[in-house]
């Protein structure tokens, strides 16, 4: 099963939408198939994409309306190994149509299952706002990226997000992780940074990535050539800080995909499916080449020739190894991580007064509240100042 990665934070423009369609173009460089869906009726990640503006595209509306299949919506940009479900402005809408409809937050965990085993990681963009939109992706997702600037007032936005990621996991979606938090825009030369940076390793420990995002034009740029920043210049810092973000994220899935697989006893799954996310995972339509492994986390980083942008597939496997990335296994940096002891209020009541998806539970038996139980979950629902295209 692929993971599923929300990108997410209420706060605007902290960099989910340049984080989405560069780390999720990072791993299709590295020759992961990799699905990015657009969640933000914005839809800056199909354009920046190049996907222009058209209302007759199958969209993630479609997806969230069931009136179109996730296949049916898979669109191809000009990267190898990665597909995109692009989004309309129309997407505002599904906020308020889903309002009252049948299993409104597993909409978008429903639509994907079927292309979980095709995509080793599919990518979701989120919107600024906890509405039902992101609650969807945070109910797909096994995983919350949290893209976040290195200023102050940063912590007061995430600490409502944790507690929403908290409520979901005891309503919804058990299993939801916090995959890290990844500071964009970092210059890590002036001291308030660096302030920053320290007081959130000490809130967020091993959740905060190794690898920083440093602010650079050519990431700037890039969305305005329809491209992510490894094909618009693979040689700058920016290109070079996702590559290596990718890098830590897929050494902690490695690492995650041995252990479950050590744990599985009498599993039947063969060997290399634990440590080799490309193999066997596509359809057979998906793969346009056959897919090489990524090294396991242990072995020493393959040196090659610099990639050309023309040459991306060994642009990740030559990066160094995230410093500290993942040093330890999966399950301690979980056991170790902090955020809900410190953050989170501990004990909540339960957003529709039931008890929590078990998990495995499928999505169809998982209780769901009723419009009402939720109002005050969606604390930034519609919210103009946060989301410029709600009218
Ligand atoms: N590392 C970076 N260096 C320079 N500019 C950046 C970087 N990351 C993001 N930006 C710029 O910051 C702005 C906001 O980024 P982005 O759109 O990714 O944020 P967002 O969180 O998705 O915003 P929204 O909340 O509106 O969806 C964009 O103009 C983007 O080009
Ligand atoms: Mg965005």
């Amino acid at each position: 099963m692929g993971r599923v990665i929300a990108v997410a934070n209420q706060k605007g423009g902290v960099g989910k939408t340049t984080t989405s369609i560069n780390l999720a173009s990072s791993f299709a460089a590295a020759e992961i198939n990799t699905l990015l869906v657009d969640c933000d009726p914005q839809s800056n990640a199909s354009s920046g994409l190049g996907f222009a503006k058209d209302p007759e595209r199958l969209s993630t509306y479609d997806l969230l309306m069931g009136a179109a299949s996730a296949e049916e919506c898979l669109q191809k940009p000009d990267l190898e190994q990665l597909w995109v479900i692009p989004a309309h402005k129309n997407l505002i809408g599904a906020n308020l149509e889903l309002v009252g409809a049948d299993n409104r937050e597993f909409r978008l965990r429903t639509a994907l299952e079927p292309l979980r085993e095709r995509f080793p990681f599919i990518v979701l963009d989120c919107p600024p706002a906890l509405d039902l939109l992101t609650l969807n992706a945070l109910v797909a997702a096994d995983a919350v990226l949290i893209p976040m600037q290195a200023e102050y007032f940063a912590l007061e936005g995430v600490s409502e997000l944790l507690d929403t990621v908290e409520r979901i996991r005891q309503s919804f979606n058990p299993a939801l992780e916090i995959e890290g938090v990844v500071l964009t825009m970092f210059d890590e030369r002036t001291n308030l940074a660096q302030q920053v940076a320290a007081e959130l390793k000490k809130y967020f420990g091993e959740k905060l990535c190794a690898t920083s995002i440093p602010r650079n034009i050519r990431v700037a740029e890039a969305p305005s050539h329809g491209k992510p920043v490894l094909q618009y210049d693979v040689r700058s810092r920016g290109a070079e800080s996702y590559i290596r973000l990718a890098k830590e994220l897929m050494e902690i899935e490695v690492r995650r995909r041995g252990e479950r697989a050590d744990a599985d006893e009498g599993s039947v799954v063969p060997d290399h499916a634990a440590t080799d996310l490309t193999a066997g995972d596509a359809g057979p339509e998906l793969t346009p080449e056959p897919a090489m492994g990524i090294e396991p986390p242990d072995e020493p980083a393959v040196v090659e020739e610099a990639p050309s942008a023309g040459d991306l597939s060994g642009a990740v496997r030559e990066q160094e190894p995230a410093a500290e990335a993942g040093a330890e296994p999966a399950a301690a940096v979980a056991d170790a991580h902090p955020i809900t002891a410190t953050l989170v209020p501990q004990a909540r009541t339960p957003l529709c007064g039931q008890p929590p998806v078990q998990p495995g539970a499928p999505a169809a038996s998982a209780p769901h509240p009723m419009a009402s139980d939720y109002d005050d979950l969606l604390v930034c629902e519609m919210n103009q100042e946060s989301n410029p295209i709600a009218v």
